[in-house]
């Protein structure tokens, strides 16, 4: 894991806007995992900008949305194909022919979730899934005691997750308790993974899901198994890493590695 930890949640999805952005531009036809809740609206943003400023196109990108919940009609506000088209897909130029985000409304959820999975595996995988996390530790909808093998099918969602969400709905009462979410298994198949996460409320999270024992109980953890995961991080959410200094030390020598500087020396 490699985890960056700028000053600011603007910062940090800077950071990881130029991250998505340099796959795009290298994969011109790639697949992206994406995410919905407050983490990853400023990284859309940025990601907005860079298409309308520095031209960056997403033309012959494929979507793939982590999750949605079971129930809402994707024309209410609160379902996750809403937020997509509201929060990115409108305002770039993606086909959204191309975006998918899960059906919270199939009538025989098994089958659908499996055509799920197949049309993941027809586009060639996932190049890179961007994922937040929650308060309880889980990454999509893979509450804890998700198998880590898991795969995209039914979910209940934890009392902590209906809490977390419940400011956007207008009360507890009226969240969804059902969502259709990739498994955990499925995300670890994504080729790289960016975990975003700010504010001190994840820190508890991001300390477990980074540095304790990889545990169904915190999902998240299960990213310590994949090969290629960039943690973005502003330092709020990395209060109680007790690694920080080792992660500010790796950053540094990304850095000189970068501006071709080998000696750790001033001189
Ligand atoms: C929901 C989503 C997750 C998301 C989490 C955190 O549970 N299913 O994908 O990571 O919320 O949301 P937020 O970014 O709003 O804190």
């Amino acid at each position: 894991m490699r985890v960056i930890v700028e000053k600011t949640p603007e910062a940090a999805s800077q950071r990881a806007a130029r991250y998505v952005a340099s796959l795009v531009r290298e994969k011109p036809i790639c697949v992206l995992g994406l995410a919905t809740g407050g983490t990853p609206l400023k990284l859309y943003g940025e990601l907005i900008r860079m298409h309308q400023e520095e031209g960056l196109d997403f033309s012959r990108t494929t979507s793939f949305n982590l999750d949605e919940y079971v129930g809402l009609p994707p024309t209410h506000e609160q379902s996750y194909r809403y937020f997509m088209q509201h929060n990115l897909f409108d305002k770039i130029n993606i086909d959204v022919r191309n975006t998918h985000v899960p059906d919270g409304r199939a009538l025989d959820f098994d089958k659908y979730c499996e055509h799920y999975e197949q049309m993941i595996v027809d586009n060639g995988g996932i190049d890179l899934q961007i994922l937040g996390i929650g308060t309880d530790g889980h990454i999509a909808f893979n509450e804890p005691g998700s198998s880590l093998g898991s795969r995209t099918r039914l979910k209940t969602l934890a009392p902590e997750t209906v809490k977390d969400n419940a400011r956007f709905f207008g009360g507890e009462k009226l969240v969804p308790r059902l969502a259709v979410t990739m498994g955990v298994g499925t995300i670890l198949e994504s080729k790289k993974c960016a975990l975003l996460a700010f504010g001190e409320n994840k820190a508890e999270a991001i300390a477990l899901a980074v540095e304790g024992p990889v545990t169904a109980q915190v999902t998240a953890s299960a990213l310590q198994m994949h090969r290629e995961v960039h943690v973005f991080l502003d330092e709020g959410s990395a209060a109680h890493l007790a690694r920080r200094e080792y992660y500010d030390e790796v950053e540094k020598a990304h850095q000189m590695l970068e501006t071709g500087k080998l000696s750790w020396t001033d001189d």
